[in-house]
């Protein structure tokens, strides 16, 4: 069993590194947090949000979840999306997929692991969606591979229709919302081809990222 005291001890070697780097970084950081970008990814612990594209802590703000998902309801999604927007007025939304998904590998094959099979519903409704689409593709880590992309892409749109990016957009508030995909393979981050700056992009932007796709 791993020992969670071990947390504790490199938390204090990472500390007093960043303060022998920066005397004063911690004591700026409690003054204020004005990160650009918020991102929404998946829970995968191979998937760590700031470490991957190298940003040091205050430089964005996270919200994690299985499959990455953004659902209308889901309070908890959107008020960090809420807070993001109005309150730190972030320049930047990535939606983050990454290949290799569990959820999404678990949604497409129906596979039973009890309530979280209720969340991946979701994730279902994106393989219902794209049927013809998916059964295009060559093999089944081809199909998965495309699912985890059109997720992405479903996903950003659900950020892109939430009444706070809506009402940012009319009041012309500064805000991008992008889908990006991670390969647990290279660690390589990749634009899923979905950028929407306002709400008249949103129809070609799907329609562009989805032709894409394959
Ligand atoms: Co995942």
């Amino acid at each position: 069993m791993h020992d969670v005291n071990q947390l504790f001890a490199s938390n204090q070697a990472w500390a007093a590194r960043m303060i022998a780097e920066d005397p004063a970084f911690f004591q700026r950081l409690v003054e204020q947090q004005a990160p650009a970008y918020l991102w929404i990814g998946c829970s995968d612990s191979r998937v760590p949000a700031t470490q991957l594209v190298d940003l040091p802590p205050g430089e964005m703000f996270v919200h994690r979840n299985v499959a990455n998902l953004v659902v209308h309801s889901d309070l908890n999604c959107l008020a960090v999306l809420q807070y993001a927007v109005e309150v730190l007025r972030v320049q930047h939304i990535i939606v983050c997929g990454h290949y290799g998904c569990g959820g999404v590998d678990a949604a497409f094959h129906n596979r039973a692991f009890g309530l979280i099979d209720n969340w991946l519903r979701h994730v279902q409704d994106v393989r219902n969606k794209h049927t013809q689409l998916l059964a295009t593709c060559t093999d089944d880590t081809h199909r998965l591979n495309t699912l985890c992309k059109l997720n992405v892409i479903e996903q950003a749109v659900n950020v892109c229709r939430t009444t706070i990016v809506q009402s940012a957009w009319q009041r012309e508030q500064p805000l991008a919302v992008h889908g990006v995909i991670y390969g647990l393979k290279d660690g390589i981050l990749r634009d899923a081809a979905i950028t929407v700056t306002g709400a008249n992009e949103l129809d070609t932007q799907v329609a562009h990222a989805v032709a894409q796709v394959k």
